[in-house]
């Protein structure tokens, strides 16, 4: 029987191309995504995996968007943590929207979204969680506290989860991508991605969200079992921790 996949944000970029891999990999996936309904109701009608609507920093919201998931599809196997914003601003010009915008998306939106799955996980002796951080979380980026932040906290998660996960056959990884092609980088001003951002990446291009996908389904495999709080840097040489 088809394992059950949920991606947070997975209606477009990196968590899309997570999505539709783990469907050609064989596995039932829901994509969930924020407030884009145009682009969310484009996805499942050209790749059939249906996608339901919360915010991951709600955890009420979370917790009822989940039950949902699994009374349609059954219980979840692999949680992938990919949804993320940002809201750069440099710290003197960050305001305390910008910093908590930031935090209760990309680093509590892990617990919200994992808590509610962990002890189904858990009675199950099964379990895949995947965390998406980033190289800012390993670096640190000027303009980016609050996502920089986030992100070094969701690779502390991932490595204090994965300790409680083992014995019970829960892998807790993160994949830290570094700049990849989607709408997030799209916004950075083109001379900026030219002049500043793409000089910095030895392999000379940004990444494609289906370069990071593959990770994802390598971590979801029962080929993975052995791979538990590991930090997989994709990011074209830009950065080595
Ligand atoms: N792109 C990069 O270069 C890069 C590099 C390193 C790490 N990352 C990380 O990779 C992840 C995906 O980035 P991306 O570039 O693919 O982003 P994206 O193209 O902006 O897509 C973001 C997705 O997350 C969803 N989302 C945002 N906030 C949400 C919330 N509160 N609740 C539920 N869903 C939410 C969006 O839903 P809607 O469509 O409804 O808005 C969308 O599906 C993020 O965690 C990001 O930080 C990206």
């Amino acid at each position: 029987m088809s394992r059950i996949a949920l991606v947070t944000g997975g209606s477009r970029g990196i968590g899309a191309a997570i999505s539709v891999a783990l469907k050609g990999a064989g596995y039932k996936v829901a994509a969930n995504y924020a407030g884009n309904d145009e682009k969310a109701q484009a996805f499942t009608a050209e790749t059939g995996i249906p996608t339901y609507k919360w915010d991951v920093s709600d955890y009420a919201a979370c917790a009822a968007g989940i039950a949902k998931v699994e009374a349609d599809l059954g219980p979840i196997e692999i949680l992938v943590n990919n949804a993320g914003i940002t809201r750069d601003a440099m710290f003197h010009k960050m305001t305390p929207e910008n910093w908590k915008d930031v935090i209760d998306t990309n680093l509590s939106g892990l617990f919200n979204m994992t808590h509610p799955v962990w002890t189904g996980m858990r009675d199950r002796n099964f379990g895949r969680v995947i965390n998406i951080s980033s190289i800012n979380g390993q670096k640190g980026q000027m303009g980016q506290a609050n996502y920089s932040a986030a992100k070094a906290g969701d690779l502390g998660f991932t490595k204090a989860l994965a300790q409680e996960g083992a014995a019970k056959g829960i892998t807790v990884n993160a994949i830290c991508p570094g700049y990849i092609g989607t709408e997030m980088v799209r916004a950075i001003p083109e001379k900026v991605l030219a002049e500043r951002i793409i000089p910095q990446i030895p392999v000379g291009r940004l990444g494609e969200p289906e370069e990071i996908a593959r990770i994802a389904v390598f971590l979801a495999s029962d080929d993975a079992g052995f791979i538990t709080g590991s930090t997989i840097s994709a990011n074209g040489g830009q950065f080595f921790v």
